[in-house]
C-alpha cells in the first residue's frame, strides 16, 4: 500500500465492527459468532489438518503405473516449505515398502575400499540440514503448447523441503575414490532399479544422502529410508530409495538417461545430461482458477527458484508486460530453494495480464516461452522455465493465457 487510496481499498476488505455488533444483538459485546462453548477434540499422537483444509496433490491421469505422478498445489502454498504430504511425486515403478533395519547402501566400483552402510551407520555420521527445492525436469511440459489452467497444473512438479542427511562427500572420502573415478551410477531399490549417472564433481560438491524431511523421516513416496539429494538438478537424478553407488570412469547411459530426460533439438540432435534447473517463477496468488472478490487491494504472491543458486530479483508486471515492478523477496533466502516474493497491488477492476520473471545470482533472467522455442524448437519436452502469465478478467476470475 503506497498511498491513501490503496489504504481505503484495504479497509474495504474488512467487515465493519458496527455491522458485526448489529448482527449479534450486542448481547456479548461483538464476540465472534462461532466461539466454541464445548470441549474440542482430545490430543493426538500424530496431527491432522483441519477438515476445512482443501489443498490436495493432483494425481495425473496416466496410461500405466510406471508414469505415476502427482503435483503440488502451489496456489495454496504459504511461505517456502512444501508440506511433506503435498510434495510432488514421480515414480517409475511405484513406491517400495522398505524396512530401514535391513536397508543398506552399497558403495563400490572405482574405490579403494568398497563399503556397505546400514541406516544406523549413516545416522551416526556427521549430518547437515538444508532447504532446497526439487523439480521434475518435465515440470511445465504443458507450457510448450497448451498452457495449463492452474499453478498446480503448470508448475506443481516442484516442491521445497528441509532435507537432513550425510554429505555424499563424507562416504566417498571414506571409501577412497580412485583417480579414474569420474562418475557415479546411483541406483534405487524400486522395482525398475531407477538409475542415473552423476558427475563426480557434483557428487563431491553439495549432494546429500538424505533420511530426514521437514523435521521427520522421509516419506515413503520421497524415498524412505534413504534418497539422494542433488541440489538444483533435475528431479530424476535425486534418486529415491537409494541402494547402490558405483564409481565409474564414464556415464552409464542408463535407460532413464537415454529413453527419457533428453531434449530433442531442431537439428535432430538431442541434448543429454541437462542437469541444472534454470531460474523460474510463478505467481501463485492470484493464479488460474482463483477469483478476485472485487477491485481494490490485494497482495500478489509467488515463488521463484534457480538450480544455480540464489534468486536475486523477481519482477512483476500487472499490465501485460509493458512495465515491471521489483517484488519484495522473503528473507532469509537460500540457494537452490523456493524464494517467496510479494508485491502489493490495487486492482482497478479492468481486465489485464499479470506475470513474473526471476533473475538469479549468475545474472540469468527467466526467458519467455517464445524465447525458449526460438532456441529449442517445438519438439522439446523437458526444461520449460518460461514466464507464466495469468489473465485477470473484469469479473475477477483468473485464467491462463
Ligand atoms: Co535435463
Amino acid at each position: 500500500m503506497k498511498d491513501a487510496s490503496s489504504r481505503r481499498g484495504f479497509l474495504a476488505l474488512t467487515t465493519s465492527l458496527g455491522a458485526a455488533l448489529a448482527s449479534c444483538g450486542g448481547g456479548d459485546g461483538g464476540a465472534p459468532a462461532e466461539a466454541p462453548s464445548r470441549l474440542g477434540k482430545p490430543v493426538s499422537s500424530y496431527g491432522e489438518r483441519s477438515r476445512f483444509s482443501a489443498e490436495r496433490r493432483f494425481i495425473a491421469p496416466t496410461k500405466t503405473p510406471e508414469q505415476a505422478a502427482s503435483l503440488t498445489p502451489l496456489q495454496d502454498s504459504e511461505g517456502v516449505i512444501t508440506p511433506s504430504a503435498l510434495h510432488f511425486e514421480r515414480h517409475h515403478s511405484g513406491i517400495p515398502d522398505l524396512d530401514p533395519s535391513v536397508h543398506e547402501l552399497l558403495l563400490h566400483g572405482l574405490v579403494e575400499r568398497p563399503l556397505r552402510f546400514s541406516m544406523d551407520a549413516l545416522k551416526r555420521m556427521p549430518s547437515v540440514s538444508v532447504i532446497r527445492f526439487v523439480e521434475c525436469s518435465g515440470n511445465s511440459r504443458s507450457e510448450w503448447s497448451k498452457p495449463a489452467p492452474t499453478a498446480q497444473m503448470s508448475s506443481g512438479m516442484a516442491s521445497c523441503s528441509e532435507w537432513t542427511g550425510v554429505p555424499l562427500r563424507t562416504v566417498l572420502d571414506e571409501a577412497g575414490l580412485k583417480p579414474e573415478a569420474k562418475w557415479l551410477i546411483c541406483e534405487g531399490a524400486d522395482a525398475c532399479r531407477m538409475a542415473r549417472s552423476l558427475p563426480i564433481e557434483k557428487a563431491l560438491d553439495d549432494c546429500l544422502l538424505v533420511y530426514g524431511q521437514n523435521g521427520e523421516a522421509l516419506r515413503p513416496e520421497q524415498g524412505y529410508p534413504l534418497r539422494l539429494l542433488v541440489p538444483g538438478w533435475e528431479g530424476n537424478i535425486n534418486v529415491k530409495w537409494l541402494r547402490v553407488l558405483k564409481a565409474t570412469a564414464g556415464p552409464s547411459e542408463t535407460r532413464d538417461e537415454t529413453s527419457k530426460y533428453t531434449d530433442l533439438m531442431p537439428d535432430g540432435s538431442s541434448r543429454q545430461f541437462t542437469f541444472a534447473m534454470e531460474a523460474k517463477s510463478v505467481i501463485t496468488t492470484p493464479s488460474g482458477g482463483q477469483a478476485l472478490p472485487g477491485p481494490g487491494f490485494l497482495e500478489i504472491r509467488g515463488l521463484a527458484w534457480s538450480g544455480r543458486g540464489l534468486i536475486e530479483k523477481v519482477e512483476v508486471s500487472v499490465d501485460g508486460g509493458s512495465t515491471w515492478e521489483v517484488a519484495q523477496l522473503q528473507e532469509p533466502r537460500f540457494p537452490k530453494a523456493f524464494t517467496r516474493f510479494r508485491l502489493p497491488w490495487s486492482w482497478s477492476g479492468a481486465e489485464t495480464t499479470i506475470q513474473s520473471r526471476a533473475t538469479d545470482e549468475t545474472g540469468y533472467i527467466q526467458p519467455t516461452v517464445q524465447e525458449l522455442v526460438a532456441v529449442r524448437g517445438t519438439e522439446s519436452s523437458y526444461h520449460n522455465n518460461g514466464v507464466k502469465a495469468w489473465k485477470v478478467l473484469a469479473d475477477g476470475s483468473v485464467t491462463n493465457v
